[in-house]
């Protein structure tokens, strides 16, 4: 069906930020994918066309029930020039789970990776190549039938934006500070924590502007029953290296399952460090601390790839882990997968397209 692939290309090419002003997520290049479904049509119409706001009528349905899936993605440029995509088969997968528990119709995996790969080709000139900044690619589905009953959309547009980003927190790759939520929760079991869909985001919001306001850059959710085993923090998955052993929370259905933590278990694994996912509590933590065993902390996700927690409060009682300072680990697993990414270090899993 990209056979048909239509393409637009913009008459005002747009003006390129300077590396240093990125940041994340505030720039976009000049074009972007649109597919359209409609009900007994399937997805039809792909075009690349210039960069645009998109007109909707105000009844339809995302805007009123969230009916929307969104993925991120990074591309990169080699000092050779060709152009990287890091592991863009397991988004599309991801997007087509998060589409099912979402009631949105799957992708045909194929045409959604040609897709990324025709866009990619014709803004490719904008991959920034200085060191810690990327092309971050925002897919995403949202339903556009105007119409009010509580009931699966019948029409959709799958969207490709592209946005050359630097780091993902301020603190870039030094420490960052989280709060661990005691009073609001993310997911619960049978819910939608799994999916990459907007109203885990939106219900995340009201918490992570109360810890910023105490000086922490996000939150760390707790499970929605007990409130003691340790989930993910805002948008990122979260491991601890206690006496020598790495630990992350086991997927449990309420817990992203992210594509660098996959990629992070794989190259500790790589490493013959042991890995344990397994569903962890914030009381052994800190009692893993109190006994001098808890060694680093660290989120990662693709927009933050690998970002060391430096500091924990969890109802006032504040955990300083590794004197708030980047661990050895951290460093390495950062320093290996950028340089996996951008085409610097040798990649032993086949991750690059
Ligand atoms: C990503 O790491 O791609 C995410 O989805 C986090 C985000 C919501 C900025």
């Amino acid at each position: 069906m990209l056979q048909s692939l239509e393409i637009e290309l913009t008459k005002t090419k747009k003006q390129q930020p300077p590396a240093e002003q990125l940041g994340f997520g505030n720039y976009y290049t000049d074009h972007m994918f649109i597919m359209n479904y409609e009900d007994g049509k399937g997805w039809n119409t792909p075009r690349i066309v210039p960069y645009q706001p998109i007109v909707l009528d105000p009844a339809a349905k995302v805007f009123h029930y969230g009916q929307t899936i969104f993925e991120g993605l990074k591309a990169y440029k080699t000092d050779d020039g060709r152009v990287l995509l890091f592991r863009p088969h397991k988004n599309i997968q991801r997007m087509n789970r998060s589409n099912e528990r979402l009631s949105v119709p799957e992708l045909i995996i194929d045409d959604a990776i040609e897709a990324l790969k025709q866009l990619l080709a014709v803004d490719q000139n904008w991959i920034p190549t200085a060191p810690g900044t990327s092309l971050y690619i925002r897919p995403f589905i949202i339903a556009t039938q105007p119409q009010l009953g509580v009931a699966p959309s019948t029409h959709y547009q799958f969207i490709i934006i592209m946005s050359p980003v630097g780091a993902y927190y301020t603190e870039g790759v030094n420490p960052v500070k989280i709060f661990v939520e005691s009073e609001y929760v993310r997911s619960v079991k049978g819910g939608v924590g799994e999916a990459k869909t907007a109203g885990n985001y939106a219900a995340g919001l009201k918490a992570q502007e109360i810890a910023k306001e105490k000086g922490y850059s996000q939150v760390l959710w707790l499970d929605g029953v007990h409130r003691k085993y340790i989930e993910e923090v805002g948008s990122m998955n979260v491991f601890f290296k206690i006496n020598g052993i790495v630990h992350t929370p086991a997927l449990n259905g309420s817990i992203l399952d992210g594509v660098t933590r996959n990629s992070i278990i794989q190259l500790l694994n790589h490493w013959n460090i042991t890995v344990e996912e397994r569903p962890i509590t914030i009381e052994e933590l800190y009692e893993a601390n109190r006994k001098g065993e808890l060694e680093e902390a660290f989120g990662t996700g693709t927009a933050a790839v690998i970002s060391p927690i430096g500091e924990l409060n969890w109802q006032g009682e504040v955990l300083v882990i590794n004197e708030g300072r980047t661990g050895e680990l951290s460093k390495k697993l950062y320093d290996t997968l950028t340089g996996i990414q951008m085409g610097k270090i040798a990649d032993p899993f086949g991750w690059m397209v």
